[in-house]
């Protein structure tokens, strides 16, 4: 067995709540490799953030990330505040020494996702991006089958997040309508889906894109951030996509789904049946004909013999249970992913969709990169 691992968490709101889950809760579930510790959370609210070391378990808070950066027991920073902070504070982090988790998106444009991967190249820190949905057992049985041929060759993927998150009009202000600070829709949402849209079908090579906001104004200021979003993709391989986010679509939760068309088979994971995957062969008998419903919980299966027995599902937070159990079992060798490179990368997809969308035209991945 390896030995303690210190963690400090920056930023105690849902994600701050979901990665102290996830440590508490990796070690219950499976043997880890290493022993997470909890030790310090920061926060800019100094009452707020007592309270949450104190529901979470964490035995210290700061009200400056910097403080916790700093700490000598601290040997993991993870980042959980809005998007327009991570770049700075991953940067600082790895000039301290620390190993870097960064909830996603990694920044809110190319340029500072790269200066965040610069300086942890630099740094030789581990580093991670907190793209969780890769560890649902779904989603991960999803990209075993892709790799084992269940589909063939990659034709087309299809991806959609619809949510109804910014549908009321009269929702106050605050930091995800400002672009600078939550960044874009296509980045918010849209990362997710690049990110297994990459990862299962490979790099993006160019995008168009079309975007809108409907509510231009909250609390009397103005809205730079897309409401919805949609864009083509071309695939390097030559494989074809089609992405959608939207946080305007009423009542629609947090339904995302995405879809796999290769020469020889169908993939279909829905979000609102997390458990389970369709799959569609074309080798079937004809009297077969359509999708099976495939229980992804057996034993066989990705991270079922850390859960419940088959039958039982496991839910979200078992996403970030997944994730970080992962990334601690790779502590302190690695390698870590998603990482920065990756994070990077996906970053340059979703600005290249901001781009077609505002330029109303194709927009090569590589151009975001070279600018
Ligand atoms: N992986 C997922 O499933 C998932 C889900 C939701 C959010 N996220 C991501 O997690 C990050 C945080 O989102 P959240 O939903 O936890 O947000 P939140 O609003 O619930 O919490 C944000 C935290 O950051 C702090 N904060 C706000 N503005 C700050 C600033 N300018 N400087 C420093 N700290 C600041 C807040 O006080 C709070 O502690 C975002 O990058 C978001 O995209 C990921």
């Amino acid at each position: 067995m390896g030995g303690d691992v210190g963690i400090g968490i920056v930023g105690y709101g849902m994600m701050g709540r979901a990665h102290s889950y996830g440590y508490t809760v990796a070690p219950v579930m499976r043997a880890l490799r290493n022993h997470p510790r909890l030790r310090v959370i920061s926060g800019r609210d100094r009452e707020k953030v007592a309270h949450a070391a104190g529901a979470y378990g964490i035995p210290s808070w700061v009200d400056d990330w910097r403080e916790l950066v700093r700490r000598p027991d601290v040997d993991i920073v993870d980042i959980c505040t809005p998007p327009g902070t991570h770049a700075e504070i991953a940067i600082a982090a790895a000039a301290a020494g620390k190993a870097v988790i960064c909830e996603k998106p990694l920044a809110v444009s190319y340029r500072e996702a790269a200066s965040a991967l610069d300086a942890a190249g630099k740094a030789r820190i581990l580093n991670a991006v907190g793209f969780n949905y890769r560890r649902l057992p779904a989603v991960s049985l999803m990209k075993r089958m892709i790799g084992e041929g269940a589909v063939g060759e990659v034709r087309l993927f299809r991806a959609t997040w619809l949510s109804d998150e910014f549908a009321d009009s009269t929702i106050p202000f605050d930091w995800r309508f400002d672009r600078s600070m939550g960044g874009t829709t296509i980045a918010d949402l849209g990362s997710h889906l690049i990110d297994l849209a990459t990862w299962m079908a490979g790099p993006i090579a160019a995008v168009s894109g079309q975007s809108e906001t409907f509510v231009r104004e909250r609390s009397g200021r103005l809205v730079d951030v897309d409401d919805a979003s949609a864009a083509l993709v071309r695939f390097d391989s030559g494989a074809r996509g089609v992405l959608e986010v939207a946080r305007v679509a009423v009542r629609r939760p947090c339904d995302f789904t995405i879809e796999v068309n290769g020469d020889r088979g169908t993939l279909v994971f829905e979000y609102a049946r997390l458990n389970e995957l369709l799959y569609g062969e074309g080798g079937d008998r004809s009297e077969l004909y359509g999708m099976r419903r495939i229980r992804a919980e057996q034993q066989s299966h990705p991270y079922a013999r850390d859960w419940w027995p088959i039958g039982q599902g496991v839910g979200y937070g078992s996403s970030f249970v997944n994730h970080l159990g992962d990334l601690l079992d790779r502590w302190p060798d690695g390698p870590w992913e998603p990482d920065f490179a990756q994070g990077a990368a996906v970053q340059a997809v979703c600005e290249a969709i901001e781009r077609a969308a505002a330029e109303s035209r194709w927009v090569e991945v590589s151009e975001i990169k070279r600018s």
